[in-house]
């Protein structure tokens, strides 16, 4: 349980909070490029950390996020003509570049440069690595590293790359994401009935309780599962939790290495990515056609205007199957073929997470040894918190090679996790590029 006052220092995003201080020192994930694909493609409304901003992507090809409304007369730059180098509003014609530049003020007499430099709007940096277009919206001396993950170097055709919201607070999705043990029971009709999911996994469906220990690194900590695979042997899934709300997913082969990240939109609403890729191939027609079914990642979804809690919008996908309607929970298949009678992975996870409210209240649950790692997260991002407020670096933030590290499923002999990560892992012996990760002080 966490006391109420620690659950809002951990919760909350808004720009002056210490978490919100916290997630401005790191590049975020603001949207696919697909999102803005070539010019001249539509301006997209979002908001992250609760500022809500408008893209635009320009005829050079750059992009530009920036504040939403037009600093005139306040009309909304969403409406705007995407005029080659830059953002034209509709109503009287100021047009601003995508670094937030005033280059036009038609309806002023003898406009000069330097009312044109005092009408400039915010405007965020941004980097496109990975199909993403990332923003960083923090102080200009506090500038981090891109982080180096694999997934973001290799070609476009080995990699997929997806966006939804999901109606709670970012933390839900970051616990559920290391919270190993649910995977037994939520998830238990996935993993017996995917015919491909590689044989490992499905030992999570036969032991319930796995031992769960903790490492501290560097960059967050490995959050190792230890489950009995008979013939003393253990099946290990060690998943990597990075500072501020990236995971990496333990997986064999099939379908293929992934993790999520898990981005506010403000205090109440998330944007939940996956990333999926191949280290060597493109991606084939069997992940296509699992990426399409809505079984795994990501939910089916629909693209369009979404309203928020304070009637707000913005351009993003929401999935099908959500609160409105249940998430077309199938009752009579709890007693069939769905354990949870929910269809979809993560329409499994997102009912439940955001089932326990916008901001669940933890001064309230009773936690047990299997939530090791889910505590290990919220006490990870609060030491951040405490070591901002007291002028520390951010070192994940400042050193992008700590992202260069794999996560690993696999089966072995060894009991102990130091024996384990000081042994040859066979066909996932390359798992760790750079040398073990090191402990935190
Ligand atoms: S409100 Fe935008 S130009 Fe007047
Ligand atoms: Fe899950």
């Amino acid at each position: 349980m966490l006391p109420v006052a620690e659950n809002e220092m951990l919760c909350r995003v808004g720009a002056g909070t210490p978490m919100g201080e916290l997630l401005r020192r790191f590049w975020l994930p603001a949207l696919p490029s697909e999102q803005l694909a070539d010019y001249p493609s539509a301006p997209v409304r979002l908001r992250i950390l609760g500022e809500d901003l408008v893209a635009f992507r320009s005829s050079k090809g750059d992009v530009g996020i920036v504040e939403p409304l037009c600093p005139h007369r306040r009309a909304p730059l969403f409406l705007g003509r995407n005029e080659e180098d830059g953002l034209r509003c509709i109503y009287h014609g100021w047009k601003f570049d995508t670094n937030g530049a005033c280059i036009d003020l038609p309806n002023v007499q003898a406009a000069n440069d330097q009312l044109k430099k005092r009408m400039c709007i915010k405007s965020y940096p941004t980097v496109e690595r990975g199909d993403i277009i990332w923003i960083y919206m923090g102080a200009a001396e506090n500038m981090p590293e891109m982080p180096d993950f694999e997934w973001m170097r290799v070609p476009s055709e080995q990699r997929s790359v997806s966006v939804w919201t999901q109606e709670s607070n970012w933390v839900q999705g970051v616990e559920g994401e290391i919270d190993s043990s649910h995977v037994s029971f939520l998830h238990s009709d996935y993993l017996a009935q995917t015919p491909d999911i590689v044989i490992h996994r499905k030992i999570s469906a036969t032991d319930p309780s796995p031992k769960i220990i903790v490492k501290p690194t560097e960059y967050g900590f490995l959050s190792a599962a230890r489950r009995n695979a008979g013939n003393g042997e253990y099946y290990w899934r060690i998943t990597q939790w990075l500072m501020p709300f990236h995971n990496m997913i333990p997986s064999a082969e099939w379908p293929a290495l992934g993790g999520r990240m898990w981005v506010p939109i403000d205090d109440y609403t998330t944007y939940t990515w996956d990333w999926s890729y191949s280290r060597e191939k493109p991606l084939d027609e069997r992940f296509w056609e699992l990426f399409h079914s809505g079984r795994s990642f990501p939910p089916k979804r629909a693209y369009g205007p979404m309203k928020l809690h304070d009637g707000k919008v913005i351009d993003t996908w929401r999935p099908i199957c959500n609160a409105d309607n249940d998430y077309r929970l199938d009752r009579e298949g709890q007693f069939k073929d769905l354990f949870s009678g929910l269809y979809g992975v993560n329409d499994q996870d997102r009912a439940v997470q955001e089932g326990m409210g916008p901001i669940v209240d933890r001064s309230k649950e009773n936690l047990v040894a299997s939530d090791a790692a889910v505590v290990a997260a919220r006490r990870t991002l609060m030491d951040w918190v405490k070591r901002v407020q007291n002028g520390e670096p951010v070192l994940p933030a400042l050193d992008g090679s700590m992202y260069d590290v794999k996560a690993l499923d696999v089966i072995s002999p060894h009991a102990e996790l130091d024996d384990l990560l000081a042994s040859d892992f066979g066909d996932m012996s390359t798992a760790w590029p750079n040398g073990a990760p090191a402990a935190a002080e």
